[in-house]
């Protein structure tokens, strides 16, 4: 196999997850990570063991040894990182959200499909054996008919006032906080687990933190306050959601969002009701699917490589009883991803797993229609996706 050179932009919190991730493959040569500054571009390079390191992400782009760009920099640089990665032919790699708004992410759809590369956005989770099991066993009818999806996602990063990021600066992080950051993946998964689709929403927004205290110097995301010189900002981006969504097949859901909520570190949930059974994953314990029954008892389905569908079993790694992580679905994720790129990138040849552009696009116009609908003042809201045929 040809070996593939990757490229990162923006090595902060989830940056270095992507170098890991792609270097547990053995085919691909972490080449390069752009900062914002040569110095930055230099160390972080040095730190995550790439060849080069760049001042700026421009500069990653001319260089041909890139294939791959991985785009992990705040959300108001993502369209343009992505679009000029694009118009030099690189295959891209774009953290969720795929862009600020929902015309500039079909914009990088339409971008994407006209270089014919390769373009995944990193809804993670779908990379968990356990969730790959779950939508095994959804298609082969074990449930019966969804008719019921409900879940949370729940984090307790902002809890308090000292706590910041640049995700609460509508400048920068985008229109929404919560329901932009995590509430994107729990409509991703309800939707990739069930193959359903969100046409209606009805959202509740509200921020509970009013007024943060924002530290005057730079700090990577979730890392806590450190009691730096202040400035007390409004808040105008929610921290707390509760949604009502209605699915393409009649079913219904509701799902909520919080990133204020004690004790709820990453904890993602999603159970789906079928007309035979019921079924659940929670992030918190990934290693576990819970299946239940009107007629016999529950169970607890542990993660072996033994037990689970020929489909989840390619993203297993490890024998049962031996956990598997956050890390591990993000590195199926860019197996999947470059193992396409190495196949040639041909849009029939397609992982299932792997979300792409597509997807991104579909979850920055479900953030908008519930954003619409709470400013309507909780009103049910079509969601706009036009889909655009692109991979
Ligand atoms: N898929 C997931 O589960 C997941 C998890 C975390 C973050 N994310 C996404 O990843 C993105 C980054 O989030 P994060 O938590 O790592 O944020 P972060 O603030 O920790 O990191 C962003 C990095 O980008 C750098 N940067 C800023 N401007 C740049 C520029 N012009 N050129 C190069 N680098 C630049 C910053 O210095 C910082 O190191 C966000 O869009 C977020 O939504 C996704």
């Amino acid at each position: 196999m040809n070996r593939i050179g990757m490229g990162l932009v923006g090595a902060g919190f989830v940056g270095p997850h992507h170098v890991d991730a792609v270097r547990r493959l053995g085919f691909v040569d972490i080449v390069a990570v752009a900062g914002s500054t040569d110095e930055s571009g230099q160390s972080k390079a040095e730190a995550l063991g790439a060849r080069k390191g760049y001042g700026s992400y421009q500069a990653l782009l001319d260089d041909p040894d890139v294939h791959v760009v991985h785009n992990a920099t705040p959300n108001h640089l993502h369209y343009e990182v992505t679009s000029a990665a694009l118009a030099r032919g690189k295959h891209v790699v774009s953290d969720k959200p795929l862009a600020m708004t929902a015309a500039q992410a079909k914009r990088l759809v339409n971008e994407a499909q006209r270089a014919g590369v390769v373009a995944a956005v990193t809804f993670n989770y779908r990379g968990n054996p356990m969730v790959q099991q779950a939508r095994t066993v959804i298609a082969r009818g074990d449930l019966g008919t969804p008719h019921f999806l409900y879940g949370h996602y729940l984090q307790d990063w902002l809890l308090k006032d000292t706590d910041y990021s640049w995700r609460l600066d509508p400048e920068k992080g985008g229109p929404s906080s919560a329901l932009g950051d995590i509430g994107s993946h729990w409509c991703d998964l309800a939707q990739h687990v069930t193959g359903l689709r969100i046409t209606h929403v009805l959202g509740d927004i509200s921020t509970v933190i009013k007024k943060r205290k924002k530290p005057l110097g730079s700090r990577d995301a979730f890392q806590a306050g450190t009691g730096d010189e202040v400035d007390v900002v409004d808040i105008r981006v929610e921290d707390l959601a509760c949604v009502l969504v209605r699915f393409d097949n009649g079913a219904r859901g509701s799902f909520s969002v919080g990133q204020v909520c004690g004790g709820h570190k990453n904890d993602l949930m999603l159970e789906v009701c079928g007309a035979k059974a019921s079924l659940r994953w929670r992030q918190e314990a990934q290693n576990e699917l819970w299946i239940g029954r009107h007629d016999r008892p529950n169970e607890v389905m542990m993660k072996d490589p033994g037990l689970v569908s020929p489909d989840a079993r390619k993203y297993v790694h490890l024998p049962g009883g031996h956990q598997e992580s956050w890390a591990d679905a993000f590195r199926n994720l860019m197996q999947d991803a470059y193992t396409w790129i190495a196949a040639g990138g041909r849009p029939e040849d397609k992982p299932g797993m792997l979300p792409t552009f597509e997807d991104g696009y579909r979850s920055t116009c479900l953030v908008e229609a519930m954003l619409e609908s709470a400013a309507k003042g909780g009103v049910w809201q079509d969601v706009a996706y036009v889909a655009g045929g692109a991979r």
